[in-house]
């Protein structure tokens, strides 16, 4: 009697245990993600050759797509979208446009990424072929992280393995752009604080910062706190008078100009990106500040004489930035087209 009192007891409890563990589980932002390298071995085998041809294609065509394709990554992990249940990160919700007539405002269109964020024609691409040799199996976000990758591959010789099996969301809202990009007046502990916000360190930042060694930036992005009413007090004076004549003071009516973030190898994805930092020939207060504290400054002299290091940090660091909040298994869906949900 008293025996079988304690095994009911005991297979309820096993019961109660299986059932928390499966809510735990099934609950989306405590379960850990499960990307794969190789994701698409079985349903799509050709999937990361098809994406690194067309990437490939673009940049020969226009260079700027490379920058413009890892910058695109970026903005697409760090931009949360949290509507419940989910928070998504690396999600494609960058390349989604207004819906006409609906007045919802997407990430799009925020001052961070209109007019400058490019490469969506590149994606777009390389949808339309994934989409003809593999029917909705290869998602929208995993397609940026790849192409991502091939631009450094290709403009800067990192190459590494990237695990997919990211999901595509289905919401984009502008009004989350500016609260988790950190914009380009940022000093270190103010950038060390945004990145800690997404799980990232000091040092991924300063890593990941050596992107700014290739690229392009709009005058306006800078010129109003960089380099009036007077230079800034980081910045070499030589550099800045010719960013000066490059970038005239804000008056309306002026085009927008563009100037290289690295001047030195403008095409190249490589750490001399830390040296410019170093001798102040750099165009934001995000760049300049990293020699502002002692311990980012040591990052950056170490990246400044170590490029092999540098490279291999900045391999790891963009896999662990394609990790962020992240939507995999049954969630979101596999857009048919990288631009609309379906
Ligand atoms: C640390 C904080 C960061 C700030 C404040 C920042 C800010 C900016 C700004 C203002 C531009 C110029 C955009 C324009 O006006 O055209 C830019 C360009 C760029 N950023 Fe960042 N960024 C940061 C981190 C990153 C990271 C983590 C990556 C990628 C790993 C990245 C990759 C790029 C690239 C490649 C460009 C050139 C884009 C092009 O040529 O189209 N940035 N960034
Ligand atoms: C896919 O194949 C590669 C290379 O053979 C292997 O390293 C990877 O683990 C595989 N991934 C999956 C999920 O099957
Ligand atoms: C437009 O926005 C307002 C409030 O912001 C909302 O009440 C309204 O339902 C929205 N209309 C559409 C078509 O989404
Ligand atoms: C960085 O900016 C914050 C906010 O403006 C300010 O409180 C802090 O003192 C600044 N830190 C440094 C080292 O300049
Ligand atoms: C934060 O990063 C660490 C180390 O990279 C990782 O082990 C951990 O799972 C991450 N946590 C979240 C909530 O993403
Ligand atoms: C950095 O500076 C602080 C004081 O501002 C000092 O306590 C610390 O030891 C320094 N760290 C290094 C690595 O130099
Ligand atoms: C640069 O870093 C690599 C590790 O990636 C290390 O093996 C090498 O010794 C370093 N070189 C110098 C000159 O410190």
């Amino acid at each position: 009697m008293c025996r079988a009192a304690a095994h009911g007891v005991r297979r309820i409890a096993t019961w109660i245990v299986f059932f928390l563990f499966f809510c735990i589980a099934s609950w989306p932002s405590l379960s850990v993600a499960q990307l794969q390298v190789g994701y698409y071995n079985s349903t799509c085998p050709r999937a990361e050759d098809l994406v690194r041809k067309v990437v490939r294609a673009a940049i020969l065509r226009d260079p700027g797509n490379g920058p413009g394709l890892v910058r695109l990554f970026f903005h697409d992990c760090f931009v949360r979208v949290s509507i419940y249940p989910y928070f998504m990160g690396c999600d494609a919700s960058v390349l989604l446009e207004a819906v006409p007539g609906s007045n919802v405002t997407v990430e799009k269109m925020s001052q961070a990424n209109n007019p400058s964020l490019r490469g969506f024609g590149v994606i777009d691409r390389a949808k339309r072929v994934l989409e003809r040799r593999c029917r909705l199996t290869v998602s929208c976000a995993d397609i940026v992280a790849f192409a991502a990758r091939d631009a450094c591959a290709a403009m800067g010789g990192i190459d590494f393995p990237v695990p997919s099996g990211r999901r595509d969301g289905v919401a984009s809202l502008v009004s989350e752009v500016l609260n988790n990009l950190p914009p380009p007046f940022f000093n270190a502990t103010q950038l060390v604080a945004s990145f800690a916000a997404k799980n990232l360190t000091a040092d991924d930042m300063v890593v990941l910062s050596g992107a700014h060694s290739f690229g392009r930036s709009h005058c306006s992005a800078f010129a109003s706190f960089r380099l009036y009413p007077q230079l800034a007090a980081d910045m070499d004076a030589n550099y800045g008078m010719q960013l000066r004549a490059r970038c005239p003071a804000a008056a309306t009516g002026r085009k927008d100009r563009v100037v290289d973030l690295d001047p030195i190898t403008k095409l190249v994805l490589d750490n001399q990106y830390y040296k410019n930092v170093e001798k102040g020939e750099v165009l934001f207060t995000s760049d300049a500040t990293l020699v502002g504290r002692n311990d980012t400054a040591a990052l950056v002299g170490l990246y400044a004489r170590n490029r092999t290091l540098w490279k291999s940090r900045f391999a790891d660091a963009m896999v662990k930035m394609g990790y962020l909040d992240v939507l995999t298994g049954s969630q979101g869906e596999i857009r048919k087209f990288c631009n609309r949900v379906n």
